[in-house]
């Protein structure tokens, strides 16, 4: 029977492991068992109760205090509508509406949405009923995987709302006067959605048709 090769002296024997490690206890350093490192890396949960107000109808929840808008309404509400994208507030995907105003709900904390009235796709209308930006969407393929548009479609409608209201942008140039709707308008209101199908001319039409603007002509 052949005997295992003799390890090399490149590389460390079983005994001078064991041997070191013995010198390391006697040294004081004593290896940290298992059973004393904490449960959870973070803080511990605290839980509360909340009301939501969502599509008009209110739910009573138990939840985490540190528990986003969006998990509440996806894990909890099962609103799968609103679609986690980033999680950082950095592509739109869980564009909501608070109270009329668009926010990203994967930066709120459910906690924070108390007392106001949320209002997701699934709110905005249904198979039935499409709200005009849903339509709009539709009539000109707003979409191709169709992940970002939730997000894109109440984005969009609370953006109308902020330019009926005069809320300028950064490329407003006349700061005195309501903005026009311009192509180039929409463009920097909706650059906070993201599309990685880049289907942004389809949507800027489906927008431009809701609010009135003609944007015929121009490309991506
Ligand atoms: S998931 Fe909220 S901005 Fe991306
Ligand atoms: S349609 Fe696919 S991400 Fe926008």
């Amino acid at each position: 029977m052949r005997r295992p090769p003799e390890p090399s002296s490149d590389h460390p024997s079983r005994r001078a492991v064991i041997g070191a490690g013995a010198a390391i206890g006697a040294a004081g350093i004593a290896p940290v068992a298992s059973a004393e490192l904490p449960a959870t890396a973070g803080p511990p949960a605290s839980v509360i109760e909340m009301t939501l107000q969502v599509n008009g109808q209110s739910h009573r929840l138990s939840l985490d205090t540190r528990t986003s808008l969006l998990d509440a309404l996806r894990e909890h509400l099962r609103l799968t509508g609103s679609k986690k994208g980033c999680d950082h507030g950095q592509c739109g995907a869980c564009t909501v509406l608070m109270d009329g105003r668009r926010i990203n709900s994967c930066l709120t904390l459910a906690a924070m949405a108390q007392g106001h009235e949320i209002q997701t796709i699934e709110g905005l209308g249904d198979p039935d009923h499409l709200h005009p930006m849903q339509a709009a969407f539709l009539e000109h393929d707003g979409f191709q995987c169709g992940y970002c548009t939730p997000g894109q479609i109440c984005s969009a409608v609370g953006m109308l709302a902020e330019a009926k209201a005069g809320w300028p942008s950064v490329v407003t140039a006349d700061l005195a006067s309501r903005p026009a709707l311009s192509d180039i308008e929409i463009r920097e209101r909706m650059s906070g959605n993201i599309c990685r199908c880049a289907a942004y001319p389809n949507i800027r039409a489906a927008i431009a048709q809701v609010s009135g603007t003609d944007v015929s002509g121009r490309d991506a």
